[in-house]
């Protein structure tokens, strides 16, 4: 039997209680009908903030829209923001968007798709509106939307005197339908085997959280904190946009679970009789949760000063293998958690001589390490072709945190007992020709890799620094198609998921795999170290990167038959950054200055289809032609 929880901690964290108008309101995120996170507190510059419970299956909801439009159109240029809120759970991404367009609605529609946010917020019915104060994040105004102005009024100062020219009665509304919520919530019952299964394995002694979920008491001291990183969506550190794409290794946690450990937390947080198994028995931390590694290299060691910004490092390790070996996974283990920021590695091709001081880890890549993402497992049927005689080669961002530290990070890897299928091939989406405006919230930016070949694509990692927003993938098809294959509206720089795709994806020849990064280049970024500059692209995480790791596989190459064609590959990774619109192949204002110079043949001859544009073979063919008349020749644009 559940044990009732004690009347005063239960009216003291009522969710009622957590809109009541003089507590300011919490933080929250939700994703809007075009998957764009939206962030309560983002909204601080706004004079009021309007909330409004909306469901299109409800008759009056149409009404409702041409109010809010009124609204809109009164107090929007006073600084009023407005947003519906839809608590259907089982409403979809796609109805949102097409009511949205329908509709002509110029504003986010939330979709609290655990509910949690509209209870708090003590919405009852469609048509419930909140005016919010951003100053305070308190709730000015409570009541049905036809009396909205007058909350509004009053925060934005707008002259009440215009009166507001809809003057219809006070609309019905439907009752929000709620998902049921056990009352009398316990840890011991409900709350310790989910932390158990989606938190426990970072969050336990020497795991990679900064806090060990050990029992009862500690999980208690820290669970508003586990109520607002849930809320804000920051935990578990997944991030991908659960309507896009499914995964291997899906970290995201059900909406049931996240509901359960909210509302636990606004019932006050209740022990409950029985045994603690987080105390009694803790997940424990693994070094090597894929076994004994077959190899295991040490990285020579590296001293990382108490602060300043230290380059990146590119040691070398001479592969000690006799044989030839096919890796199958690796894991990283860091030396020290808080001076690695991440690992790439890969490994040296035979007789291809890799200069001092760049890593090319890319061309035969194994693995890219940061927290969260410690082990690599290649696809089945695929792996990394290593050859004696080669070398290991790493790229080391070492981040000083105010100690001096010494760093001896390991790696340990696996190898495949027969040869598998295939290679695993790797190539990333850049653009490092990318100028991020000043003082900008969300400026986008894009390139995109063709593939030449039919393609399989295993997993995808986005990637930017502190100004990075929400990064996403599409496909686009030769036959014009565009397909969202991975969303991440909330990006987080502390973060480098891997997301592999429990069914690859297939592209066809001349498949482009699109890769937008949005940067929050303002004040309103917490992180941002300078809002005032123009940031270009580069290692560092002051400045910016447009990166997008891809795996996958040529469908027509075997183990025994290589057709990949590295030059060849990283000329289309260049052209998919120069090509603005898109269309294949640069046209001459898409040409950068030193290579218009290049061109000395003239663009035609080297347009050898004569499409008026160059296509990344054209340029491939010019390259070759220009290497083997003028030795040696510089290498065409950066690789990364
Ligand atoms: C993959 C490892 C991992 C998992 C899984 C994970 N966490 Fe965390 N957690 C971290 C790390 C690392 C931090 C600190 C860095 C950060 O905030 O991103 C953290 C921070 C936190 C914090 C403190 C936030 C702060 O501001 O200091 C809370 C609370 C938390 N996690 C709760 C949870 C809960 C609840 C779950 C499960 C639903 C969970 N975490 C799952 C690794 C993890």
């Amino acid at each position: 039997m559940r044990r009732s929880q004690p009347f005063l901690v239960a009216a003291l964290l009522d969710a009622a209680t957590f809109a009541q108008a003089s507590v300011p309101l919490d933080n929250f995120v939700l994703i809007d009908q075009n998957g764009t996170a939206q962030e309560l507190y983002y909204q601080s510059d706004a004079k009021a903030l309007v909330i409004i419970a909306s469901d299109s299956s409800c008759g009056s909801t149409a009404a409702d829209l041409e109010r809010v439009k009124s609204l809109q159109k009164r107090f929007g240029a006073d600084g009023a923001r407005f947003m519906l809120l839809n608590s259907d759970p089982k409403t979809t991404r796609k109805s949102l968007r097409d009511y949205s367009v329908s509709q002509s609605a110029d504003l986010p529609i939330l979709h609290d798709d655990t509910q949690v946010i509209s209870r708090a917020l003590g919405l009852k019915a469609t048509g419930d509106t909140l005016v919010i104060n951003p100053g305070n994040w308190s709730v000015n105004w409570h009541g049905n939307l036809s009396g909205a102005h007058e909350g509004l009024a009053q925060l934005t100062k707008a002259d009440a005197s215009v009166a507001l020219s809809s003057t219809a009665p006070e609309s019905k509304g439907c009752a929000l339908t709620w998902e049921p919520v056990e009352s009398g919530l316990t840890y011991t019952a409900d709350v310790a085997p989910i932390l158990r299964d989606n938190c426990a394995v970072c969050h336990t002694t020497g795991g990679i959280a900064p806090w060990a979920m050990t029992g009862y008491e500690m999980v208690r001291g820290f669970s508003p904190m586990i109520r607002e990183v849930l809320r804000t969506k920051r935990m578990p550190p997944w991030h991908a946009d659960p309507e896009v794409g499914t995964f291997i290794h899906d970290k995201g946690i059900s909406r049931k679970d996240l509901r359960t450990l909210v509302s636990w937390v606004e019932q006050g947080a209740v022990r409950g009789e029985g045994e603690d198994i987080l105390a009694a028995k803790p997940v424990a931390w693994q070094d090597w949760p894929l076994g004994k590694p077959d190899l295991i290299l040490e990285i020579p060691s590296y001293s990382v000063p108490a602060t300043g910004v230290v380059d990146y490092q590119f040691p070398r390790i001479p592969n000690p293998l006799k044989k030839s070996v096919w890796v199958s996974a690796a894991t990283v283990v860091p030396g020290d958690r808080s001076a690695v920021h991440h690992v790439l590695m890969g490994a040296s091709e035979l007789g291809v001589p890799v200069p001092e001081g760049r890593e090319n880890v890319f061309d035969n890549y194994i693995i890219g390490y940061a927290p969260g993402n410690e082990s690599a497992e290649m696809p089945e049927g695929t792996g990394v072709f290593v050859q004696p005689g080669t070398d290991f080669l790493f790229q080391m961002h070492y981040t000083p945190y105010g100690k001096q530290a010494t760093d001896r990070t390991k790696v340990g890897l696996y190898f495949h007992k027969a040869a598998p299928k295939n290679f695993l091939r790797h190539t990333v989406v850049i653009n490092p020709t990318i100028q991020i405006p000043p003082n900008t919230e969300a400026s986008a930016q894009a390139a995109y890799f063709e593939f030449d070949k039919p393609a399989v694509v295993y997993s995808l990692v986005p990637h930017a620094h502190y100004r990075g927003k929400a990064s996403k993938f599409e496909l686009l098809l030769p036959d014009g198609t565009r397909q969202e294959v991975l969303n991440v509206p909330h990006y987080d720089f502390n973060w480098q998921r891997t997301y592999a795709f429990k069914e690859p994806l297939q592209v066809p020849t001349g498949g482009k795999l699109i890769h937008t990064t949005i940067y929050d280049n303002s004040v309103k970024n917490a992180r941002n170290p300078d809002p005032e500059r123009t940031v270009p692209w580069g290692l560092q995480s002051h400045d910016e990167m447009l990166y997008g790791a891809v795996s996958f596989a040529w469908v027509d190459e075997t183990a025994a038959k290589p057709i990949h064609d590295k030059g060849l590959a990283d000329t289309y990774q260049w052209v998919g950054f120069l090509d603005r619109n898109m269309d294949g192949r640069l046209s001459w204002p898409e040409l950068p200055e030193r290579m218009k110079k290049r061109l000395v043949q003239g663009f035609k001859m080297v347009d050898a289809n004569g499409d008026g544009g160059l296509d990344a073979k054209e340029l491939f063919a010019l390259n070759k032609r220009q290497q083997a008349a003028q030795q040696p020749e510089q290498k065409t644009p950066p690789a990364r």
